[in-house]
């Protein structure tokens, strides 16, 4: 089950670490749409081929692209590199949409403040974050993640690194953010 939280300012240490603050500062999936626009949804990873519940998302949301990727230091090329990438702070043109098969991970992503949000996935968490806001990727000390990606149309996996504040998918995340994400909770 996801849970996330405010992470503390400790760049020294090891990412893959949970990085609370002191005291744990938690929020809901429900405050986290409210302050980012990230959706969540727990769908059940041994039915979710056959239950529909995925199949209803994709259809709603146009997904027409999916495959699966495992993030590992066996299962992926240039391991090394990939992990660095990930985890430099970047935008998408589109939503980066993940669903959790197996493993575990962190994804953080900033509020309207700068401040980083820790969210920790595991298998049947579903994960979709914005078009434009700036996050990043890490495994945690399990160093093992396998994941459905979802794309509307022809995957575009680029990430703009920051500063990308002039990119129109960064103005309009912005426009969101500043409109507030409460209408359209999932
Ligand atoms: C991605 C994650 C690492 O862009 O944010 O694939
Ligand atoms: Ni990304």
């Amino acid at each position: 089950m996801v849970q996330a939280w405010y992470m503390d300012e400790d760049t020294a240490s090891d990412q893959r670490l949970e990085h609370h603050r002191n005291p744990p500062e938690y929020i809901t999936v429900e405050q986290l749409y409210k302050k980012t626009g990230v959706e969540y949804f727990n769908i059940n990873v041994s039915t979710h081929t056959t239950d529909g519940v995925l199949d209803k998302i994709k259809k709603e949301r146009g997904y027409t692209f999916e495959d699966e990727m495992c993030c590992s230091k066996d299962h992926l090329e240039n391991y090394e590199e990939k992990i660095k990438s990930f985890f430099t702070e970047h935008l998408h043109t589109d939503e980066e949409i993940r669903y959790i098969l197996d493993g575990s991970g962190y994804f953080d992503v900033r509020d309207a403040e700068d401040n980083w949000i820790r969210i920790a996935v595991s298998a049947g968490d579903m994960i979709i974050i914005p078009a434009g806001i700036y996050h990043r990727f890490t495994l945690d000390t399990k160093n093992y993640i396998r994941a459905k990606r979802f794309f509307v149309g022809e995957p575009v996996w680029l990430p703009y690194n920051r500063p990308a504040d002039n990119m129109p998918a960064r103005q309009e995340y912005i426009d969101k953010l500043q409109k507030g994400f409460v209408a359209a909770a999932c």
